[in-house]
């Protein structure tokens, strides 16, 4: 035999030396679910890395992350009952919740980026990421406006990259017109560009009370069956002026993943998502995966189908595991 692959294989400096995907905590994204009040830490469905903190809690955990390289984190929040409503108004409070922990983690982090999503679900009774009418649908241009005034008040308030998860149709292309004639032209666009109709945002929409309360997502969500709506989508958000595209969620798509990055040269960002980690974790606790192991391989997975950057909940947990060498080592020999 001229052709013996398994000699790449034969000790862990060969294997290493040959490795064409790394994780690397410099193009981690670390998603945070914020709510008011201060010392609170509520894990979501008994997992400590999907919780609901208070932004004092918050700072610790980024304190610590960009210690250890962590570039960036994404801001979701919990917003209380009473403050939602059918128009999601709250969502352009210049002292909203997002906007004051935006304004406290960029003074204590300015070199932090900070991302911020673009979507009213967190903030309308019904749970719908915009605007709807009388029979429940979801209006698109309306709610464009809207979200075009929701990334400006983001802005305003210091963020870094605004990315709209919304889905509806011309809404980079209308917030980058506002962004720039607001003078925020150094603002970038993170678009959620294939954003999947999925189960598995169930624990994010439990922390938010967000299920939809009417009808679903069907009409703007992308269906899970399709590969080329995304390319639709991502020739829209580039023309429009995206400066990253992002796929969500990351595992189940990761043909899409690999797709968008062979028709777009700007990175692309893939959002391993609540449901998706908890599917982990739960597998962990009842002693049926190791934990360490299944979210490394996930993990470099996302990156190896042609994610630059990953969002991630697990951005500490991973940190750990690359630290330890052997554990690495043996993540990779489970593989
Ligand atoms: C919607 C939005 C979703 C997530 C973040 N923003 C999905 C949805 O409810 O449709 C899910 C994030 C996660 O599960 O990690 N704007």
């Amino acid at each position: 035999m001229l052709r013996r692959p398994r000699r790449n294989r034969k000790s862990p400096a060969i294997r290493s030396l040959i490795q064409e995907t790394r994780l690397t905590p410099e193009n981690f994204v670390a998603p945070f679910l914020i709510t008011e009040g201060s010392g609170i830490n509520e894990p979501i469905c008994g997992i400590d890395d999907i919780a609901k903190k208070s932004v004092d809690i918050i700072l610790k955990d980024i304190e610590y992350l960009h210690s250890e390289s962590v570039q960036a984190i994404a801001l979701f929040p919990c917003i209380h009952p009473e403050q939602k409503d059918e128009q999601g108004s709250n969502a352009l409070d210049e002292d909203g919740l997002v906007p004051r922990a935006i304004r406290q983690i960029k003074a204590e982090f300015p070199s932090l980026c900070v991302f911020a999503d673009v979507a009213l679900d967190p903030y309308t009774t019904h749970g719908h990421d915009g605007l709807i009418d009388e029979n429940g649908c979801v209006i698109n241009d309306a709610s464009v406006r809207v979200l075009a005034q929701q990334a400006l008040v983001l802005a305003a308030a210091g963020v870094d990259v605004v990315a709209p998860s919304d889905m509806m149709d011309g809404r980079v292309g209308a917030i980058r017109g506002m962004l720039d004639q607001n003078q925020f032209t150094d603002v970038s666009i993170c678009a959620y560009t294939a954003k999947y109709t999925s189960a598995f945002y169930g624990p994010y929409r439990d922390a938010l009370g967000s299920h939809p309360q009417i009808g679903d997502k069907k009409t703007y969500q992308l269906n899970p069956a399709n590969r080329r709506e995304a390319l639709i989508e991502t020739q829209l958000d580039l023309g429009e002026g995206a400066d990253m595209l992002l796929v969500k969620p990351a595992l189940s798509y990761l043909d899409v993943i690999a797709a968008m990055r062979g028709s777009a040269p700007v990175p692309i960002c893939a959002f391993h998502v609540t449901g998706e980690y908890a599917m982990i974790m739960a597998a962990a606790n009842s002693g049926i995966l190791d934990a360490d192991a299944a979210l490394y391989e996930v993990t470099l997975s996302i990156k190896r189908a042609g994610a630059d950057i990953v969002f991630t909940y697990g951005a500490k947990r991973l940190i750990e595991i690359l630290k330890t060498d052997t554990a690495q080592r043996r993540a990779v020999a489970l593989v």
